[in-house]
This record gives C-alpha cells, structure tokens and sequence, in this order.
C-alpha cells in the first residue's frame, strides 16, 4: 500500500480524493490549505472527511493566504461557501493538531524518509513554506503528484490560461516547481479529457454506501455549477491526481518536460508555461499526465464510495 500525505483543501474533489486515499492507502496527514474556500472551512472539512473514512488520520493546519499577494477570487461558486456544498454538517468528532502543516510535513518525510508520496491538491502555499524552510524535502519524498496547471493554457479561473491551485499562489508554485526535480503534474485539461459518464457516476453514487450518500449531498452545488457553464460530465480534478499518487500504472501517457509559472504577466499571472520542445534547456522535472486508464480510474472512485467496481 502506498504511503501518502495529502496537502489539501477541501473542496468538493478533494472530498473525494481524500475518500480514495483511505480506501486505497495508508494516509498518515492531511495538511490544509486555504483556497477553494478560507482555511476555517477547509479544515474543518477535513477533519469530516476523516470521520466519514472511519479513519484517525491527524489533520494540521496551514497557512490562510498566499506567500505573497492576496487571492483575487475563490472558488465558493463550485464548492459551497462552506467548501462542502453547504450542506450543514455537525461538528467533527476529529480534532486538529496544534503542529503547523509545513512543520508537519518535514517531520513525516524525516520519519519516513523515501516512503512517503506527497499529494498537492491545493495551491502550494505550505508546500512551498516547508521547502523554504528545509530545501531538502525532496530527497525525503519518494514522489510528488502535483494537481495543477493548464499545460496549454486552458485554464479555469478569472485570468484565462491559470488553472486555480496555481493562480491562487503563483508564488508557492513557483518555488514548489524549481524545488522538485521529478513529479507528476495532473493538470486542468486532463481532467476535462477524464471527465466520468453522468447517469455512471449517478448508478455508483446509488449503489454505494454511506460515503457515496455523503458525496451526492456535498456534490450538489458543483453539479449545478458545471451544468451552467455548459460543461458535460463529472469533473473531478483532484481524484485524477490522487489516482496517479495511489497507482503510477494508471498513467498510459506522459512526458517529461519543464514546467514554469508565469509570475508578472497582465493576463497571464498564474499560468503554467510548458517547454514542449526544450528551448529553455532546463531541468525537465515534470512528467506531465497526458492521458490515464479510465476503467482503472473508475474502479478506484468506485471502492471509494462502496459501490460494485464498473464492467
Ligand atoms: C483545482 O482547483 C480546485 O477548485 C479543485 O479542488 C482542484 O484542486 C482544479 O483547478
Ligand atoms: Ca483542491
């Protein structure tokens, strides 16, 4: 079983990435980052997630803005204001610990030097604060799965080519980018070319048990939110990526390339630039997911939700 540590904010597909992980790994934290809502909501969201697993994973907290500038938007209008589609959930029966999630991540890859696969479903604020603090983090870390970026400039927020983990904190991508030799990006425009069947992902939802209930509640807002914007099928970004992080074969195609954030531009702040044909003769650090197994993809959300594997 894979070792995983979920840097994340919850956040409707991190919901359900975070259900895949404790169906299909050993998860040993969730660290939360502000984003799709403020960190308030995102760990306390968190912490219903691992009530909902059944599970004792420890959640801590990380930082409430972005390194450097102040977000320009949110993404409440998909998730719910409260990050769950709004659905009014009691108070969590597990707690968060007092260590900060930065800290808490160089001192799991110190514990489990070379074990641990590192999973970034959020923008990279603590990611990119822990390698600040300690440069060697990557020697520590067996692998990297990054959600983010919109490799060509397909991107889904208010600054057109930016995908939203990476427009949120330009900056931490930045920086989390330069600092990692190897990792898997799972970018915004993979998951438009993965998206699932609706009347599939509804017979799985039926069938499943207490966490597929869970999901069809939180799921709600989302749905509508993509229907209006004339988008078909079920997105979810983040448990493509967490798929990569729990089985590597699921990867049918990839290459290997580098990847740069766009820091300054007017209209490009936050985009990803991919070296497609290595002009820049740099490091090429990212392999970038160009395309996955879907059935294995499929079965993988399905346990997840207690439901029959597809066939
Ligand atoms: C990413 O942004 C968030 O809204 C999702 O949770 C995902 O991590 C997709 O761009
Ligand atoms: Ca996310």
């Amino acid at each position: 079983k894979p070792q995983l540590l979920i840097d994340t904010d919850p956040g409707v597909d991190d919901a359900l990435a975070i259900l895949m992980a404790h169906a299909h790994a050993d998860v040993l934290g969730l660290s939360i980052a502000a984003g799709n809502v403020g960190l308030s909501h995102t760990v306390r969201n968190a912490r219903t997630l691992v009530d909902l697993a059944g599970a004792t994973t420890p959640v801590f907290a990380g930082c409430p803005t972005p390194l450097v500038r102040l977000p320009e938007e949110d993404a409440a209008f998909v998730h719910g204001r409260d990050g769950l589609g709004d659905v009014g959930f009691p108070e969590p029966m597990t707690g968060v610990k007092g260590e900060h999630a930065a800290l808490a991540l160089l001192r799991l890859t110190r514990e489990h030097p070379g074990e641990i696969t590192l999973v970034a479903l959020a923008p990279l604020t603590n990611l990119a604060l822990a390698l600040k603090l300690d440069p060697g983090l990557p020697q520590r870390v067996k692998r990297l799965v990054v959600m983010g970026g919109a490799v060509t400039g397909h991107g889904n927020t208010g600054r057109v080519p930016a995908e939203f983990n990476v427009g949120f904190d330009p900056e931490a991508a930045h920086i989390v980018f330069e600092g990692f030799p190897d990792f898997d990006l799972v970018d915004w425009e993979l998951t438009l070319r993965h998206a699932f069947d609706e009347a599939d992902f509804d017979e799985w939802l039926a069938e499943g048990d207490r966490r597929a209930a869970f999901f069809g509640q939180v799921f709600k807002v989302a749905r509508e939110t993509n229907r209006r914007s004339g988008r078909r099928g079920i997105i979810a970004a983040d448990a493509l990526a967490m798929a990569v992080a729990i089985d590597p074969s699921v990867v049918l195609r990839s290459e290997r390339r580098h990847v740069g954030v766009e820091l300054d531009g007017r209209l490009t702040r936050g985009a990803t630039v991919v070296d497609w044909n290595n002009r820049l003769k740099l490091p090429e650090h990212a392999n970038v997911v160009l395309e996955l197994d879907q059935a294995k993809f499929a079965a993988m959300v399905c346990r997840a939700l207690g439901a029959e594997k597809p066939t």
